[in-house]
């Protein structure tokens, strides 16, 4: 049974003597394994790169290369070859040695067969093992890679479900001012462009994003009789208005990845000369995502139409900004704006708008264009003059009774 367990094994015999390679052979192959022999180190090479070989046995001192270089060969080019080395009487700390630089054993010549034999045993049982170790990592380090994999995925799934959930929050809070809802979105992309001409770039520009995203979130506490009165605010309403930015910040300040923004919410309403609120703080004492947002906003509040005045040209807002460069604004914020020209800002204002996410009338509209369309090509009586159905319905597509 020993014998087919081990019928196929290939041991590779190298030495010089060829008494001793006659008479080893002999015994492996009298104990079924398939023994190939070799006179030289240069030889064993050979054999073993024109097939598999799980063991090698070789003497230590040849004419040519010797045992060590072999050992040391085998270990570089075939890691997995177990390598048992004869030596000769007197030989004790070479063979040390070679233990020492790869060999799983060594063998004093001449060999019993019994030692030569557990020796054999002994090299395949731990090279099995070695090998099995192996295929046991590299199952493990492709499941780590998996896992990772899903993590990274699945924490992208958690970033944007964190960021569409702020989107919504926003897109609330400007519906309750009466504001247009890509109000705070178009403050995000001018406050984005200013911070990366400024060199700002990676997830402090996405925070100070945030920030810019979120800076009006603490209205939510301004009560509806200040927020949305028409005419101008007392005294009082102004008190409570002022409040905004401490009420923001206060909301999200816990939250530990809205640390920035919660920074910028509570200065967004500070000015560059001090005399800003709520804390009156001045130059650099403000949040550098603050000093941006500003500007972004003037921009976005100059040139976007009102219920009760239409917004003025882009041309009149740069040259407003600039004016208030070093009272209002940092003029290092105001110099990055400016080098963005009036071009560069106008296109961003275009691109919002082609990106712009279909309102629930405008996506209702279509729906009922294409139920319209699909009715008049089923209908029998159909009087179309061009045969064509018709993509975008007369009046706005809307029902009667919506
Ligand atoms: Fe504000």
């Amino acid at each position: 049974m020993d014998n087919l367990a081990t019928a196929a094994t290939r041991v590779l015999l190298v030495d010089d003597d060829e008494s001793v390679r006659d008479v080893i052979s002999v015994l492996l192959r009298e104990e079924g394994y398939e023994c190939v022999v070799a006179t030289s180190a240069e030889m064993a090479l050979d054999l073993a790169a024109a097939e598999e070989t799980p063991l090698v046995i070789s003497d230590m001192k040849m004419p040519g290369r010797d045992g060590l270089w072999l050992l040391e060969t085998f270990r570089q080019k075939y890691p997995d070859t177990a390598v048992i080395m004869l030596t000769g009487y007197g030989d004790t700390e070479a063979a040390v040695d070679c233990l020492r630089r790869g060999a799983v054993d060594y063998l004093l010549k001449p060999p019993r067969l019994t030692d030569l034999i557990r020796a054999i045993e002994r090299a395949l049982a731990k090279r099995r093992i070695e090998l099995a170790r192996q295929r046991y990592q590299r199952k493990l380090e492709r499941k780590v890679r998996d896992r990772t994999h899903e993590l990274r995925v699945a924490l992208h799934d958690i970033a944007s479900t964190y960021q569409n959930t702020l989107l919504a929050l926003v897109a609330a809070l400007d519906a309750r001012e009466h504001e247009t809802s890509d109000h705070s979105q178009r403050v995000v992309r001018y406050t984005s462009a200013i911070a990366g001409v400024m060199g700002i770039s990676g997830s402090e520009l996405e925070e100070i994003g945030r920030g810019a995203l979120l800076h009006d979130i603490g209205k939510i506490g301004v009560p509806d009789a200040v927020l949305l009165k028409p005419g101008k605010l007392d005294s009082s309403e102004w008190l409570e208005m002022r409040k905004h930015p401490e009420v923001g910040h206060q909301m999200i300040q816990n939250i530990p990845f809205l640390d920035t923004p919660a920074q910028i919410v509570l200065s967004h309403q500070e000015r560059f000369d001090g005399n800003g609120y709520p804390r009156r703080l001045r130059g650099e004492e403000i949040h550098i995502g603050a000093r941006i947002f500003s500007v972004a906003d003037t921009l976005d509040a100059m040139t976007s139409d009102r219920p009760y005045r239409m917004g003025t040209s882009f041309k009149n807002a740069i040259a407003e900004i600039q004016r208030c460069s070093k009272t209002q604004f940092d003029p290092e914020v105001v110099k990055a704006f400016m080098s963005i020209g009036e071009e560069g800002l106008m296109r961003i204002k275009a691109e919002m708008k082609m990106f712009k996410p279909k309102t629930v009338d405008e996506l209702d509209a279509e729906a009922q264009a294409a139920e319209d369309a699909l009715e008049h090509a089923m209908s029998p009586l159909s009087k179309q003059e061009d045969g064509e159905l018709p993509l975008v319905p007369k009046g706005n597509g809307r029902r009667a009774d919506a």
